[in-house]
């Protein structure tokens, strides 16, 4: 067991192609619901890349769900969180599982950066750290980042030690035209 463990908690969807990459090197946990969404990026790495399936806002499900990987592969080293703003304690309890990782929590544009961190209890053997999921200037108009982009920019965080990390800008509701 001599590989990292890393946790991609919904590394199913537009992080697919970050939970690949990691999985090309290191153990990865991916939590996600959709069982064929989950095979599809199961199956690109099928040796080291192990599935996690089930509803994150659920907080036993969840806990039980960790405490079974950790059990099997090891302490969570490194942590990749995109977790709906409307997901209860889930962020919170994925720190308590992970006493000693890196953790990149990437937020949305509408988050407030700062709340999210001050809403969670951090220990001091945790690395916290933030990416924000902005949007980009095209022409007059906004639009929100490509797949590839929000990929770029995950794996540019993974790799450099920002505390925080924008991608592209923050957009005000409703400021979107595009
Ligand atoms: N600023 C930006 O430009 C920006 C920001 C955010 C999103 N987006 C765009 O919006 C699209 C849709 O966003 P999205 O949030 O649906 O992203 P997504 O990454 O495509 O899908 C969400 C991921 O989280 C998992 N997930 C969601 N709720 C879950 C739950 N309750 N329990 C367990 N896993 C859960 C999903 O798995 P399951 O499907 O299996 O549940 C999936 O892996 C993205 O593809 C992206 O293009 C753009």
């Amino acid at each position: 067991m001599n590989q990292k463990h890393v946790l991609i908690v919904g590394g199913t969807g537009m992080l697919a192609e970050v939970t690949s990459c990691l999985a090309s090197e290191h153990l990865v946990t991916v939590i996600g619901r959709d069982p064929e969404r989950m095979a599809k990026v199961v199956r690109r790495n099928p040796e080291t890349c192990h599935s996690l399936l089930l509803d994150y806002r659920s907080e036993q499900d969840l806990s039980k769900g960790l405490q079974e990987s950790i059990k099997r592969y090891g302490p969570f080293k490194q942590i990749i969180a995109w977790v709906h703003r409307d997901s209860g304690k889930a962020m919170q309890i994925i720190l308590n599982h992970s006493s000693h990782a890196d953790v990149l929590h990437i937020l949305g544009n509408q988050a407030n950066s700062e709340q999210e961190k001050r809403a969670l209890c951090i220990n001091e053997q945790q690395t916290y750290r933030q990416v924000q999921l902005g949007a980009k200037q095209d022409g007059e108009n906004f639009r929100w980042l490509t797949h590839e982009e929000i990929v770029h920019g995950v794996i540019d965080a993974i790799e450099h030690s920002f505390d925080y990390q924008l991608i592209g800008q923050l957009v005000k509701k409703g400021g979107m035209n595009g």
